[in-house]
C-alpha cells in the first residue's frame, strides 16, 4: 500500500486532491460545521479510496485533471462522512487517534455534519465532474447505507453465516472501493469493459481491506489501531475472520461481555487457525482483482495496482502473526 501511496504520480496527485478536500471541507456557511468537518478530515487518514481514484486514471492513460481530483475528493469525503455516521452508531470516542464528532460534539451534530459531507460530495461531483460520476457516488451512498444495515440486522446473531458478512462488506466497505476505481475510469473516458474490470479490481480489493481491517481488530493491540482492540466482539459484529474461526468461540459470545471474557475470545482465536484462513481467503480474493484487471500500457501503473493487494495480505499478515504469536 505504502508503494501506491508514496509513488511520485500519485503523492503528487494526492496533494492536489488534500487541498480540493479542505476546500470542500470548509464551504458551509455555518463555522461550527466547518470546525468539525475540518478536524475529523484533518486527523489523518491514508486516502487510499483517492489514490485508487487517480492510479485508475493514470493507468487507462489520464492524467488526473481538475474533474479527476475533484472526483477523488468527493470518494474521500464519502468515506469520511461515512465515517462519522459509524462512530455514532458504534458509540466510539476515538478514530484515527483523536475524539470522535460525537463524543466532542454530541449525536445529533454529529449526524448532520456526516450528512453534510455526504450531500457536498454529492453536490461537488454533479457539479464540477459530471452526471456519470454523480451517480456512480450517489449509487454507492445507497450500497453504503445497506450494507451497514444488513450489519446492524446480524449483530450478536453467532448463527450469523460467511455469505451473510461478504454481503454486508460488499455493501459498506467494497462498494466504495469499487466506486474510487469506477469514477477514475469514467473520468479516463474508459471503454466499458475496462469501467468493470477496474469496478471489479476495486471491489475485490476493498472486501481484502475489509477483511483484514476486521482481521486486525482480533489481533493487533489498541496502540496499533489507535482504537480499542475487540470492539467488534464487545458490538456483537461477527467478522468473516471470527466466522472462519468456526465452532472455537462461539459458545463465549454474547451481550455484556467483561473485558476478561473479551479476553479470553481473543487469545483462544489468536490460538486458532483464524490467521491462516483468512490469510487464504484473502489469497483468493487476491487472485480474482489481479484477474479482473484491465490490459494496463504504463508499466509503473500496472506494477502498482498489480503489487497492491499481495502486498497490503503480507503487511497485515505479519502483523497479525506476530501479536497472535506474542
Ligand atoms: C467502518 O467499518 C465503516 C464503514 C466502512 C462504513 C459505514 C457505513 C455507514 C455507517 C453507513 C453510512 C450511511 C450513509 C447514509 C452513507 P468498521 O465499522 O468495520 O470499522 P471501524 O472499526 O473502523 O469502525
Ligand atoms: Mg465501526
Amino acid at each position: 500500500m505504502d508503494e501506491l501511496l508514496r509513488s511520485p504520480a500519485i503523492a503528487q496527485g494526492l496533494r492536489k486532491v488534500e487541498a480540493r478536500i479542505h476546500r470542500l471541507s470548509g464551504s458551509s456557511v455555518l463555522p461550527g460545521i466547518n470546525a468539525g468537518i475540518g478536524r475529523i478530515v484533518g486527523a489523518g487518514g491514508k486516502r487510499l479510496r483517492p489514490a485508487l481514484t487517480l492510479a485508475t486514471s493514470l493507468a487507462l492513460g489520464k492524467q488526473p485533471d481538475r474533474r479527476v481530483i475533484t472526483a477523488a475528493a468527493c470518494v474521500e469525503l464519502i468515506h469520511t462522512g461515512s465515517l462519522v455516521h459509524d462512530d455514532l452508531m458504534d458509540r466510539a470516542v476515538e478514530r484515527r487517534g483523536t475524539r470522535t464528532l460525537n463524543a466532542d460534539l454530541g449525536d445529533g451534530k454529529a449526524l448532520v455534519i456526516g450528512d453534510f459531507m455526504l450531500a457536498k460530495a454529492g453536490l461537488a461531483a454533479i457539479t464540477s465532474v459530471s452526471k456519470p460520476v454523480a451517480e456512480v457516488l450517489a449509487a454507492v451512498v445507497v450500497e453504503l447505507a445497506e450494507g451497514q444495515y444488513l450489519e446492524t440486522t446480524d449483530l450478536f446473531d453467532e448463527r450469523r453465516t460467511v455469505d451473510s458478512a461478504i454481503r454486508s462488506i460488499t455493501g459498506k466497505t467494497a462498494a466504495l472501493f469499487r466506486a474510487s476505481c469506477l469514477v477514475g475510469a469514467v473520468c479516463a473516458y474508459a471503454s466499458p469493459e475496462e469501467r468493470a474490470r477496474m469496478a471489479a479490481y476495486g471491489e475485490k480489493f476493498g472486501l481484502i481491506f475489509q477483511v483484514l481491517d476486521d482481521l486486525l481488530d482480533l489481533t493487533a493491540s489498541a496502540e496499533q489501531l489507535g482504537k480499542p482492540a475487540g470492539n467488534d466482539l464487545r458490538q456483537g459484529v461477527y467478522s468473516l475472520p471470527l466466522l472462519l474461526a468456526g465452532a472455537e468461540v462461539t459458545h463465549l459470545l454474547g451481550r455484556d461481555m467483561t473485558d476478561a471474557a473479551v479476553e479470553e475470545v481473543l487469545r483462544r482465536l489468536r490460538a486458532s487457525d483464524m490467521v491462516d484462513a483468512t490469510i487464504d481467503h484473502c489469497t483468493g480474493l487476491a487472485a480474482d482483482a489481479l484477474a479482473a484487471l484491465p490490459v494496463i500500457h504504463d508499466g509503473e501503473l500496472a506494477g502498482l495496482l498489480y503489487g497492491l493487494p499481495s502486498a497490503y495480505i503480507e503487511q497485515v499478515a505479519g502483523l497479525a502473526r506476530l501479536t497472535a504469536a506474542g
